[in-house]
């Protein structure tokens, strides 16, 4: 550790030689420093007024320089002065810029690392086919309605034509809401068993004419297995006009089936029931799997039976004749699908629960 010594003698080779042994001494020192305290055991070494190197070298040289040296010696001591004072904010600039740049180093951002990947969702299978449903239809015109899935016993069955304790609410399986036996029959409120209801609520809603299609969730009291869920999805559609038949009914489904399952199936209407259609059909479309020749996706029928319809038989436009729906003037054809089953019969799945239980490993085969 550098030391000020007294100088023996005042020659300029002595000064020379230890103004060189001090400069080398804080020069050495400064590139030992590590961090701001170093820095400042440095600083207060080489500059304290009380006893710092350069007061002591003030002491120990120039003052005690002979008369005829002191001119020679407080010239070189200014110089040391000067050079010591240039050391210590040389290291104090680069203690601070090696705590600046630490600091930036651990606030470092790569920006050529990966970033990191949230997955996206991908929508659920029977969603995506809802929509292709509907977007069918919209392009046909139609625009979308919908209604509660807590319905009453008036819109769910009564205003569609079911007569009062019609076994076709047992049929349906109907979920009622608990505690409603006091009220009338038609204000009991219910689990919806399929969109129809909301057929009435658009007609209510909207003067004639009308063409809407209403995709909704249902329920059911059905146990559930590989066909059955309690809860489903339906789309149901409603036309009305002047002039509406069913020969219209028949080209606008056969149209929409075309466009959901390919240009070469075939419809084929059946004669069916329904209490709010009068005719009422059944619509099967030609097995798309063997082409009509029969296979087991069509239980070797060569068809496959898809969705009811039906013209909207003049009992149900009573319930809405205030809003401008005289039977003698327009008519109407309606139809309802189950979105499940197409879905299903599209991607060849063969459980409906497979829709319900949140596999991933399921689910990401539609993404
Ligand atoms: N609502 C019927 C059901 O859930 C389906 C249906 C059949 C809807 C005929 C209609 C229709 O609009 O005209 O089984």
């Amino acid at each position: 550790m550098y030391t000020v010594s007294k100088l023996e003698d005042y020659s300029p080779a002595a000064l020379d030689q230890a103004a060189h042994e001090l400069l080398q001494a804080v020069r050495q020192e400064a590139t030992a420093i590590a961090g701001e305290n170093d820095w400042r055991v440095f600083r207060d070494r080489w500059m304290a007024r009380k006893n710092g190197i350069l007061t002591q070298v003030n002491d120990l040289w120039l003052k005690a320089a002979p008369g005829t040296a002191k001119r020679e010696v407080g010239a070189r001591v200014n110089q040391l002065k000067t050079e010591v004072e240039k050391a210590v904010g040389v290291a104090q600039h680069r203690t601070s810029s090696t705590a600046a740049s630490s600091r930036l180093e651990s606030e470092r951002l790569d920006i050529t690392l990966p970033g990191i990947r949230r997955p996206l969702g991908a929508e659920h299978p029977v969603i995506r086919t809802m929509t292709e449903i509907v977007d069918v239809f919209r392009r046909m015109g139609y625009s979308v309605a919908d209604g509660p899935e807590i319905e009453t016993d008036y819109y769910n069955f009564e205003a569609l034509s079911f007569p009062p304790n019609h076994p076709a609410r047992d049929t349906q399986d109907t979920l009622f809401v608990a505690g409603q036996e006091k009220k009338p029959q038609r204000d009991r409120l219910l689990l919806r068993t399929h969109t129809s209801p909301v057929q009435i609520r658009t007609m209510l809603n909207q003067p004639p004419p009308v063409r809407a299609v209403i995709p909704g969730k249902v329920h059911r009291a059905d146990t559930a297995d590989a066909t059955h869920s309690p809860i489903f999805h339906q789309v149901e559609g409603l036309a009305v006009d002047t002039n509406i038949t069913f020969c219209d009914l028949k080209g606008t489904l056969d149209h929409a089936m075309k466009s959901l399952f390919g240009s070469n199936v075939k419809t084929r209407f059946f004669p069916s029931f329904f209490p709010f259609t009068e005719p009422s059909a059944d619509v099967s479309i030609t097995c798309f799997k063997c082409g009509g020749k029969g296979c087991r996706l069509c239980k070797m029928s060569g068809w496959i039976e898809l969705l009811g319809c039906g013209m909207v038989d003049p009992n149900v436009f009573k319930f809405v004749e205030q809003n401008g729906y005289d039977s003698q003037k327009i008519s109407g054809f309606a139809f309802g699908m189950g979105v499940e089953r197409i879905t299903m019969l599209k991607y060849g799945i063969d459980d409906i629960q497979l829709f319900y239980q949140g596999d991933v490993r399921f689910l990401e085969q539609f993404a």
